[in-house]
């Protein structure tokens, strides 16, 4: 589904409640979308924000990497044009087998900004453990020219080294080969300076204690064969969400709100 506002346009697909671009109107787009992606069924899109749910990575003991969100088909609850010129989608992912009593939504706001939240509430009379992240693939123009601010002084789990823990001494994290970590215990913002496209993408999130950093570099690139060989020059994944020991534990009866903001601003 397309939808323009006066500011921007976006994409979204039902499968996964992917939302797979967001593209400023003068500006080239924010989200990143691989060429080679396989819009499948079952299969995950490569590229704009797989909503990673109820697991992250894959655990010894779970089915497939980063949960199922991503691949069951979503509905389409509501679509709401208020005053402002901005559009709000609602999206609801069916009830699923593994999560009995879990109602899980998804709100997608398009102005001049991207807004997404992920809504799950318990009905269930049984607690309820889950991971969440919203893994915002995002373009740059050149990787050797970006960097991530806001992350200094935060602990890592180098996944590239077991989950390794870590500290972030960077003012700004860059790149110069494979990165792949989980940020903990980090609810701010943070920011990608990306000189070649001169521009600054921030990401705003509310109840997120992790934010994910990810780049696959050339060798993971050419494994995967839904990603192309050089398409890591321009995209960095930064994702928000709650994941390892972030992880949500939610109660019955309430509702767990993660909610990530990406803006943008060039010159
Ligand atoms: C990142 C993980 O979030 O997602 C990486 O930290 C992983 O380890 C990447 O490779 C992509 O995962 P997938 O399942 O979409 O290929």
């Amino acid at each position: 589904m397309e939808v323009t506002t006066p500011w921007s346009r976006a994409e979204i697909y039902f499968h996964g409640a992917h939302v797979t671009q967001f593209q400023k109107h003068g500006e080239p787009p924010l989200l990143f979308l691989s060429q080679c992606s396989r819009f499948e069924a079952g299969a995950p899109i490569r590229g704009g924000i797989p909503i990673i749910f109820p697991w992250f990575g894959k655990p010894a003991d779970k089915a497939g990497q980063h949960g199922f969100a991503r691949v069951r088909e979503w509905e389409l609850k509501e679509v709401v044009s208020p005053a402002d010129g901005s559009v709000i989608l609602r999206l609801s992912l069916p009830q699923q087998p593994e999560l009995p009593g879990c109602v899980v939504e998804y709100v997608v706001g398009v102005s001049n900004v991207l807004s997404a939240e992920l809504i799950v509430t318990n009905k269930s009379d049984q607690q309820l453990k889950f991971e969440n992240c919203l893994h915002t693939y995002l373009t740059i123009g050149d990787i050797s020219a970006v960097s991530v601010t806001g992350l200094k002084g935060v602990d890592y789990l180098d996944s590239l080294e077991g989950r390794q823990r870590k500290t972030e001494s960077d003012d700004g994290v860059g790149f110069t080969g494979e990165v792949d970590r989980i940020y903990i215990n980090t609810p701010q913002a943070v920011e990608i300076r990306d000189e070649s496209l001169r521009r600054v993408i921030n990401v705003e999130k509310e109840h997120s204690l992790s934010t994910v950093v990810w780049n696959p570099w050339i060798a993971k690139a050419k494994a995967m064969s839904d990603y192309g060989d050089d398409e890591y020059q321009r995209m960095v994944c930064v994702e928000s969400g709650n994941v390892a020991v972030n992880e949500v534990t939610l109660p019955p009866g309430e509702t767990s709100r993660l909610k990530v903001k990406l803006s943008s601003a060039t010159g």
